[in-house]
């Protein structure tokens, strides 16, 4: 008996422990494009600031990829909440679900003007960091809402 709990336990553990989030689950996926999303405009951001070097072709391919990727975390947050403790989505993503989407949607326009801005050729890094900052704080302002830590 007190060998099978202790197996329990540790099987519990295996599961729920340790970055074991399905990958294929919606907390799996969201957390995955996040991911890339940080990425993405880490370089952009990286690029205006002179971390790295500004080029042209790298800015307009990674804006148009960041605004691919903002259109899609949001429908891998179910109508119920499904997910295990290694979620940081609060609660209040499904108690102020009109408000979350509000936030998604500021989020998509930030980055279809970062997009826009990127059409007026030549490209120039000062017209860009308007438009940048607007995407930085579209992630700032739903992540103190919505975003345990
Ligand atoms: C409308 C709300 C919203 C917007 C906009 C948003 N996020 Fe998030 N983000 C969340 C929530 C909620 C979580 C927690 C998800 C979870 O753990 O289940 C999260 C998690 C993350 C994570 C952690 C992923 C992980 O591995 O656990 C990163 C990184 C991230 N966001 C980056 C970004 C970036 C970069 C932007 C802007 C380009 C952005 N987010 C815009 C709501 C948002």
């Amino acid at each position: 008996m007190k060998l099978k709990t202790l197996s329990l336990v540790v099987l519990a553990l295996a599961v729920s422990g340790c970055g074991g989030v399905d990958p294929n689950s919606p907390q799996g996926q969201r957390q995955s494009i996040f991911k890339q999303m940080l990425k993405v405009s880490e370089d952009l951001g990286g690029m205006l600031r002179g971390r790295l070097a500004f080029k042209e072709q790298a800015f307009v391919e990674g804006a148009a990829k960041l605004d691919q990727l903002t259109r899609t975390p949001w429908q891998h947050f179910p109508q119920v909440r499904d997910d295990g403790d290694e979620s940081r989505a609060k609660d209040d993503v499904w108690q102020r679900q009109a408000r979350f989407q509000e936030l998604a949607q500021t989020m998509e326009a930030s980055t279809a003007a970062l997009v826009a801005a990127t059409a007026v050729q030549p490209l120039k890094p000062e017209a860009l960091t308007a438009p940048m900052q607007r995407v930085e704080d579209s992630c700032k302002a739903c992540h103190e809402e919505f975003r345990a830590f």
